[in-house]
């Protein structure tokens, strides 16, 4: 039988020591999880090793830790495939998840940080007028679209490697935005624009996510949080004009139209035309607001005043090949959003249903 390193880390609050390593050695195949290693090494080795757990089967979200660094799911991560991925000579690291604060071992205290975002985002239907004397009728199509966000079992683990909760911990997150846009994208429900109104406004709303994937890499259900806060911006900012006081749409427009003409950011225009252009009232305190970040970014060689004077300039077809791009997006008479989790699955059951139907029955 094949043996595993798994390096857990420990913190046990009743000895008031600090949080420290510690290595178990575990027999099992490599195809098994890496919570049934967890369970093994308490069942044998130590009784006292936490970690919470219910189903076993990716389905109950209780089982959140971070594995080789990153966030998932202990019962469907593999032994094998965590030390394929491990950086540390032969060993499995184990750890509670982050943006957490952590109870004990690898068990963290959901309520604290998760669940009070979720709770943030009023997390149930708010229907107008009576409910009807039977059930709601929805269109399918509709519902095929917050099914993505449905998915969401609630593990965690997206909270847990958010960089933007990191440096915010108010930042209502992903799991609880994208908790939201199971909301906004439901017919029955009748605040939306209420709902979207409160995010955008909301310093640590929808505008304080900085697009760094990493919720999507973490998320083991392809509910790809940021893709539902992106969502929730454009239909906030497009479809309902909220011209937020953090200035998150103006921004976002300006970054926009900076890329349509000149097909490449131009970081020296982003500042002021987020603010309504250079000679814009609005500018100047929000310049000298911004002096800090623009020093740090100086002495760190981030920037440099001839290349915030003379930016870099794409070839003039490179920058047509751009403007190509946004026309063909101008011209669509709607906005397709596309749900990866489940777009054209029916069709081809259908599909495959009536083809067989058309062959008659079998031999
Ligand atoms: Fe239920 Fe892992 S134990 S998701």
């Amino acid at each position: 039988m094949p043996e595993f390193t798994l390096k857990i880390r420990r913190f046990l609050p009743e000895t008031g020591d600090a949080p420290y390593w510690e290595d178990f050695t575990v027999d099992l195949e490599g195809h098994r999880s890496v919570l049934e290693g967890i369970l093994q090494v308490r069942d044998v080795q130590d009784g006292s090793v936490g970690i919470r757990c219910s189903c076993r089967a990716a389905i109950c979200g209780s089982c959140g830790v971070r594995i080789n660094g990153r966030a998932t799911l202990a019962c469907k991560t593999h032994l094998n495939d965590a030390l394929e991925d491990s950086q540390e000579d032969g060993a499995i690291v184990i750890e509670p998840m982050g943006n957490m604060p952590v109870i004990k071992d690898l068990i963290v205290d959901m309520d604290a940080v998760h669940w009070t975002k979720i709770r943030r985002v009023t997390p149930w239907l708010l229907p107008d007028g009576p409910p009807p004397e039977r059930e709601y009728v929805v269109p399918h199509e509709a519902m095929v679209d917050v099914t993505q966000s449905m998915a969401c079992i609630q593990c965690g683990a997206c909270v847990s490697d958010c960089l933007s909760m990191e440096v915010d911990a108010d930042f209502v997150g992903p799991a609880a935005l994208a908790k939201a846009y199971r909301f906004v994208g439901d017919p029955r429900d009748a605040q939306h624009e209420e709902r979207l109104r409160d995010l955008a406004e909301d310093p640590h709303g929808i505008h304080d996510c900085t697009h760094c994937f990493a919720c999507i890499d973490a998320c083991p259900k392809g509910v790809a949080p940021m893709d539902q806060i992106m969502r929730l911006r454009r239909m906030a900012g497009s479809d309902y004009e909220i011209d937020d006081r953090n200035n998150g749409h103006r921004h976002e427009s300006a970054f926009t139209e900076i890329i349509r003409k000149k097909g490449i950011l131009d970081e020296a225009k982003l500042l002021p035309d987020s603010y309504g252009g250079k000679l814009h009232p609005r500018v100047v305190p929000e310049l000298v607001d911004s002096l800090p970040v623009i020093v740090t970014a100086l002495t760190r060689g981030k920037i440099t005043p001839k290349a915030a004077l003379m930016p870099h300039r794409l070839p003039r077809d490179s920058q047509e090949a751009v403007k190509r791009i946004f026309e063909t997006i101008d011209e669509r008479d709607e906005r397709y959003e596309l749900n990866l989790y489940i777009t054209g699955f029916e069709d081809e059951e259908v599909e495959k249903a009536a083809a067989e139907e058309e062959r008659g029955p079998h031999e």
